[in-house]
């Protein structure tokens, strides 16, 4: 029986390559520059597809995918019906508040927030009483603050580079992150026979 696993695009999917690999997973037709969608190893047990983040949890909800890669961050801001199965030991950052080093958050008076998590960063303002307007942007949300969008971001930092790059500064942490493997809740009994020793495999690979 094959299982089917989706991939958040990008470093998650990078990692999570780089862990089947080392598991012995070959996929002959995969590169990263390949067009194709589906990729299938050469035992054809595991096939996987890249998606967007958001949509990890969607596949694997909706039972289109039987497992799923995909941050903290992610499942967080777009919870999905899901079992979060293991903590993956890949994709490990931080969200934060970010701004400059000299942004003062006044507290009760209202400051404007740029991210990619609206969720997130309400519940954190929130749980600190602090009043806040939040922007949603995309991508790249360190040019927010920089072009005087808004006065903080909250968003994920990894290397810190790109905050350092742009003269600001990590001012508060908020969540750890790390990738989690998510399993469709009837897979994980209908399929258990396929699934038990790809959950292990990963088990140990973390271990
Ligand atoms: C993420 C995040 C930061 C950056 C942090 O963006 O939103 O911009 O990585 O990484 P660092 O601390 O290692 O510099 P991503 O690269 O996913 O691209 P995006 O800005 O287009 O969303």
């Amino acid at each position: 029986m094959k299982i089917k696993m989706a991939l958040a695009k990008g470093r998650v999917a990078e990692k999570a390559l780089e862990t089947l690999t080392a598991m012995g997973y070959v996929f002959p037709d995969y590169s990263p520059k390949s067009r194709k969608l589906v990729f299938t190893d050469s035992t054809e047990s595991l096939s996987f597809f890249l998606v967007k983040s958001p949509d990890v949890g969607t596949y694997v909800e909706k039972g289109a995918a039987d497992i799923g890669i995909v941050g903290r961050d992610v499942l967080v801001e777009h919870p999905a019906d899901v079992y979060e199965l293991l903590n993956l030991d890949i994709g490990k950052c931080k969200m934060c508040v970010a701004g400059f080093p000299d942004t003062e958050i006044v507290y009760n008076k209202k400051i404007t927030v740029g991210t990619k998590y609206p969720r997130i960063a309400k519940d954190y303002f929130n749980a600190v009483d602090q009043p806040a307007d939040f922007i949603t942007i995309n991508g790249s949300v360190e040019l927010a603050p920089i072009l005087g969008l808004c006065d903080c971001i909250v968003d994920i930092v990894e290397s810190g580079n790109t905050l350092k790059e742009n003269g600001l500064v990590v001012l508060k942490e908020i969540l750890p992150i790390s990738s989690r493997l998510i399993v469709n809740r009837v897979s994980l009994k209908t399929k258990s026979a396929a699934i038990d020793p790809i959950i292990e495999r990963f088990r140990s690979a973390g271990s």
